[in-house]
């Protein structure tokens, strides 16, 4: 079988496509063996290439989130049976692979209507922006969310399920070619990177908003925590701002670390009556499954009914691996990358 592999911690040259045998058919209790159809490429795979996963270190195989049919199961699997569609994530890797073997815990059933690849797309997108926007957020209705990378994976999950909640106004930054699109997934305001998106939120909403959801962490936090009216939220969700060339050296990582120390603090939270909160996906997916179900069960319901869609942004083969990665990274994308197996 075919899988992508990283041979070692760097740029677009450590990306190979290599060839191995199947999985051992021997399955543990609890295991279950997936054949992928296609699987979802995240910004979480740029860092693993360079290193920088605090779960896996190159040499591995890459890719977090996949979809596919159950082939076998392990003899204490309960819920999911052989020939079940499955979106299946995978924090230690290898679900850029024709196979693989994981737990039951990381399998979440998916409905025949949905394709492989909108099943390799929705997982790790639709469950951060839920968790982010309502059991950590608190969004309510009428209330308005900023969020950054509105055109990104996870940035076009939180719009259209902010908009399933009545008169919510959803201001979006995205790159300035991406706006008629993310204004089309219900973007309300949508601002691009020439402009300063402070100065904007203020002169629309000037006590400020009630959630903001930051993937860029580093000096933006301070700047998020400003833009929250009182009793509002900030969701830290990812460190964008730790990117800089294909690959970060130790300067950049270190110069980032120096960035984010100091930025939120006890006495700020404080004075602004506000709240601050994080999410981890990969712990929660590892630590704490059980919380998954429920949610997934409400996600898949407002996919058969039509409310939310994830957007494929484009399809790749395995061996256009490099091109794909390039995408992400040269900020071309508006919603999902997948690679087709
Ligand atoms: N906390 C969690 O559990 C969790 C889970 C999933 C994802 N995340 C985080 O959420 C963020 C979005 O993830 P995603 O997988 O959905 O990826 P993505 O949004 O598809 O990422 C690519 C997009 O990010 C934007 N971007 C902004 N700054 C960038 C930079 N310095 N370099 C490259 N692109 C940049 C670009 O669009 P524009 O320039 O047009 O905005 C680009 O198209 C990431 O920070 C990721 O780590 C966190």
């Amino acid at each position: 079988m075919r899988r992508i592999v990283a041979t070692a911690a760097g740029g677009y040259k450590t990306l190979k496509v290599e060839h191995v045998s199947l999985p051992s058919s021997v399955l543990g209790p609890k295991q279950v063996n997936v054949q992928v159809h296609a699987a979802g490429m995240n910004f979480a795979d740029i860092y693993s290439r360079q290193g920088l996963s605090p779960y896996f270190q190159p040499p591995c195989t890459l890719g977090i989130e996949c979809a596919g049919m159950v082939l076998s199961i392990g003899e204490q699997v309960k819920q999911i049976k052989v020939g079940d569609r499955v979106a299946v994530t995978s924090f230690l890797g290898g679900a850029f692979s024709e196979q693989i073997v994981t737990e039951e815990s990381s399998c979440s059933p998916v409905p025949e209507i949905m394709s492989w690849d909108e099943a390799a797309a929705i997982k790790i997108n639709y469950l951060t922006a839920y968790l982010s926007l309502f059991p950590l957020g608190g969004l309510q209705p009428h209330q308005t969310v900023f969020t950054h990378n509105a055109a990104g994976g996870v940035g076009w999950a939180v719009t259209q399920l902010a908009k399933t909640l009545e008169g919510v106004t959803v201001i979006g930054r995205a790159s300035q070619e991406k706006h008629q699109i993310i204004q089309d997934n219900g973007v309300d305001h949508a601002l691009h990177y020439d402009q300063d998106h402070v100065k904007e939120i203020r002169q629309l909403t000037p006590n400020g908003v009630n959630l903001v959801l930051d993937m860029y962490s580093g000096s933006s936090l301070r700047v998020s925590q400003d833009l929250l009216k009182p009793f509002g939220k900030m969701v830290i969700l990812g460190a964008l701002n730790l990117m800089d060339k294909e690959f970060a050296n130790p300067e950049r990582i270190e110069q980032f670390q120096e960035s984010v120390k100091d930025t939120v603090t006890a006495a700020n939270i404080l004075n602004k009556s506000i709240g601050v909160a994080g999410l981890n996906l990969a712990e929660i997916l590892t630590h704490h499954p059980s919380v998954i179900p429920p949610i997934w069960k409400t996600l898949m319901n407002l996919y058969e009914d039509g409310h939310i869609s994830p957007r494929l942004d484009s399809v790749w083969r395995f061996e256009e691996i490099v091109e794909a990665t390039k995408i992400l990274e040269d900020r071309k994308n508006i919603g999902k990358v997948i690679l087709k197996v």
